[in-house]
């Protein structure tokens, strides 16, 4: 108890101690996470759920688990991943599962807080959680993850200095893997129109988030084909692909025979996919010289 509320008290001095430098976008997503992961804090006696780690059940039309699919694929077990943002820590403990050597970061102190109960909890006490912006990764040295991997973290931060972090911090060759929230800008276009926003908006948002309050912050917004564009620049090779043309938009998420007809459709129509996904998978391997944006 002493030794959690010492790691604690450390966590917030060098939260408060860079309180001033953090950026308006980066003060409000602190105060947001703050008050959530207060709301939330029971999560730290909760284990991380393994069944997406099961080789034998795979749900190839889901963006979450199809990212697992590629975790596998470039084999974690021994090497050096790095995840940013890594709110409670499922997939840095997930990762430790599979045997990787796992460093993760989260703006919020008190999500790192949890993420590391639970990591120890899992029997994994040595993921070397740290509390940052993924803006200015401090204490990484360069070139010296062989992974990183974003799972929803690219809609709340500043594009360009993340993936410039990330191009410092991985070594040449090493892969990014992400699953993102997208939309592109011509559907963003059509979704913040008075028809859509003031009307058919307020209609769905009770049948799609099943009447909880979503989480969503102020400052996130889903990333688009530009910001995208700029993550892939970074990639030698990459292989993007794009999910839930309705998921989430028109109906709820845990309708997989709903996400399965999704799924059919949005491969169906694949030269569209990036103008009608809400979701995008991503891997690559990061370019010998990555451009700097
Ligand atoms: C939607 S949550 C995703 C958490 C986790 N990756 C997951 O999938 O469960 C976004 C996370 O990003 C963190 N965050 C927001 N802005 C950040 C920033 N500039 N740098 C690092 N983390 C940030 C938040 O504290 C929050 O934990």
């Amino acid at each position: 108890m002493a030794a959690r509320a010492k790691v604690w008290g450390e966590a917030m001095e060098n939260v408060r101690s860079e309180l001033l430098e953090l950026t308006p976008r980066q003060r409000s997503e602190y105060e947001f996470h703050r008050a959530h992961a207060e709301q939330r804090r029971g999560l730290a006696e909760d284990p991380v759920v393994v069944d997406i780690l099961d080789p034998h059940h795979r749900r190839p039309w889901n963006a979450y688990w199809s990212l697992y699919d590629r975790i596998f694929e470039a084999g974690p077990s021994g090497k050096r991943v790095l995840v940013p943002g890594s709110g409670f820590g499922d997939d840095a403990i997930r990762l430790a599962m599979l045997g990787a050597q796992v460093s993760a970061f989260d703006l919020s102190p008190e999500s790192v807080e949890i993420a590391r109960a639970r990591a120890a909890q899992a029997g994994y006490p040595d993921i070397d959680f740290r509390v940052m912006p993924s803006e200015a990764m401090s204490g990484y040295d360069a070139h010296s993850f062989d992974m990183v991997l974003l799972v929803d973290i690219l809609h709340h931060v500043d594009i360009p200095s993340t993936i410039r972090e990330i191009a410092r911090v991985v070594k040449p060759g090493g892969l990014i893997i992400g699953d993102e929230l997208y939309t592109h800008s011509a559907l963003q276009w059509i979704r913040e129109s008075a028809a859509v926003s003031k009307l058919l908006y307020p209609l769905m948002e009770r049948w799609i988030y099943n009447g909880k309050k979503p989480y969503i912050t102020p400052e996130e917004h889903k990333i688009d084909e530009t910001e995208l564009a700029i993550v892939l620049r970074v990639m030698d090779t990459c292989s993007v692909d794009f999910f839930g043309m309705a998921e989430g938009r028109l109906f709820p998420s845990h309708l997989a025979w709903a996400s399965k007809i999704d799924r059919a459709l949005i491969r169906l129509f694949r030269p569209a996919a990036k103008r009608l996904g809400s979701r995008v998978v991503f891997s690559g391997a990061i370019g010998s010289a990555p451009p700097v944006t």
